[in-house]
């Protein structure tokens, strides 16, 4: 196929009437952009796929339960055959031509006279990719393409920078540890950055990609103790916005689990300076399913707890009922708890959690220097020294922690 074959164009189809012939995967891929492009789109097709199902029921697709016929595709601006007929797929592009609407044939592409592009999405761009009928080399380029604006590699925003300013701060969650584990838009933010304020538990490497003028600085090293340590990570958000710089908070896993996110918020907010919070995966989930240690399994438990255990059970601060915990049958997700496993568990066993209750203890999930261990409640606190188990971890107590991938098959 000659590389000038199509034309690469960005169609309006705002409210203009759109066919998709079929209800199978292809469409299921296709309607979406389709639906937020906000076309009128008209489904023909005797059935469709639950996901395709979910889109009519939302009244997103109007659907036309029935084979394709001839006439279809009258007052349509744009046609999609996307059957696993070639002979219904050749029939709607027939149609099509006939008509003068462009026509894309999901079975065969190069008999359409229009072809679908790989696209991509980075702040309001939209990257679209042809390759001359090889759709694996244009995802793959597509991918690379936005991979390279979401981390800055191709500057995807050339107006000044002092047009460009994001405001304020920008609360992210970093996920767990593996670098890889920061969402999409965490990342995008981080490119963006003048400033990073990191944690301790924060993915490092993120920080190894930043440009040498950003400035990073590290809440881990802030001295005078926890509570001054916050006040001075507050004052320097606050201090390096107001001066017009953009800060990204950068938090291991969720800033709102334990992760002292919501202080921060108030602080700015108290301060005038916006703050954007953008989730994280967190670890109390994430590092026990990368270890292969589940919290839910059907039938097995119902319930998680995430429960802080940094005071110890009967500390004047505590405010986790140890003894209605006991009593629960399900999951319970100890986080700081490393230090203080014996008194935890000596709680539960009081409360009446049986002595055997399986226990999982990940440390440092997703990273190179993740470890599993497995014990019971009983012994779980003298295993896990002798084990030489560290922080952070996370301690998963309840029947799926005894749950082995080769069990569950
Ligand atoms: C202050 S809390 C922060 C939790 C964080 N906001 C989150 O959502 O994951 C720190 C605790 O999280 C857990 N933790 C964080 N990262 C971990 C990891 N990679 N592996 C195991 N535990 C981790 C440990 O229990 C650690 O003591």
């Amino acid at each position: 196929m000659p590389e000038d074959q199509h034309y690469l164009v960005g169609l309006d189809l705002a409210g203009r009437r759109v066919v998709l012939v079929g209800g199978g995967t292809v469409a299921q891929r296709r309607l979406p952009r389709l639906i937020s492009a906000g076309a009128a789109v008209e489904l023909i097709s005797p059935s469709t796929t639950p996901a395709v199902g979910g889109m009519i029921d939302a009244g997103e697709v109007v659907w036309h339960q029935r084979r394709y016929a001839d006439g279809d595709l009258d007052g349509a601006w744009y046609a999609l055959a996307c059957t696993d007929d070639p002979e219904v797929n050749a029939a709607v592009c027939a149609e099509a031509e006939r008509r003068r609407i462009f026509c894309v044939r999901a079975d065969a592409g190069i008999e359409g006279t229009a072809v679908t592009a790989a696209v991509g999405r980075h702040e309001g761009l939209v990257v679209g990719v042809l390759s001359g009928g090889q759709p694996l080399r244009s995802a793959a380029v597509r991918d690379n393409i936005v991979e390279a604006l979401h981390t800055g590699a191709i500057a995807g925003d050339l107006t000044p920078p002092d047009a460009t300013e994001l405001p304020g701060v920008a609360l992210v969650g970093a996920g767990p540890g593996d670098p890889e584990l920061i969402t999409v838009k965490g990342r995008r933010l981080l490119a963006r950055a003048d400033v990073v304020v990191a944690d301790r538990l924060a993915p490092r490497e993120l920080l190894d990609e930043l440009p040498p003028d950003v400035e990073v600085v590290d809440a881990a090293k802030i001295p005078y103790g926890r509570a001054a340590s916050q006040e001075f990570i507050n004052a320097t958000l606050i201090e390096h916005a107001k001066a017009g710089r953009f800060v990204v908070r950068l938090k291991g896993g969720d800033p709102y689990v334990f992760g002292r996110g919501f202080e921060e918020l108030l602080a700015c907010a108290e301060a005038g300076v916006p703050v954007t919070v953008v989730p994280g995966i967190t670890s109390s989930i994430a590092g026990p399913a990368a270890a292969g240690v589940l919290v839910t399994h059907r039938g097995v438990a119902h319930e998680v707890v995430v429960v802080s255990g940094h005071v110890a059970p009967d500390h004047e601060s505590s405010l986790t009922d140890w003894t209605a915990l006991a009593k629960l049958r399900g999951t319970i997700v100890l986080m700081m708890g490393v230090e203080r496993l014996g008194q935890f568990a000596a709680a539960l066993l009081d409360g009446g959690r049986p002595a055997d209750t399986p226990v999982a203890i990940v440390e440092n999930g997703t990273m190179p220097a993740q470890r599993v261990h497995r014990f019971t409640l009983a012994t779980a606190a003298e295993d896990a020294k002798a084990a030489g188990v560290r922080p952070p971890a996370v301690i998963v107590i309840g029947p799926v922690a005894g749950l082995l991938p080769d069990q569950l098959r």
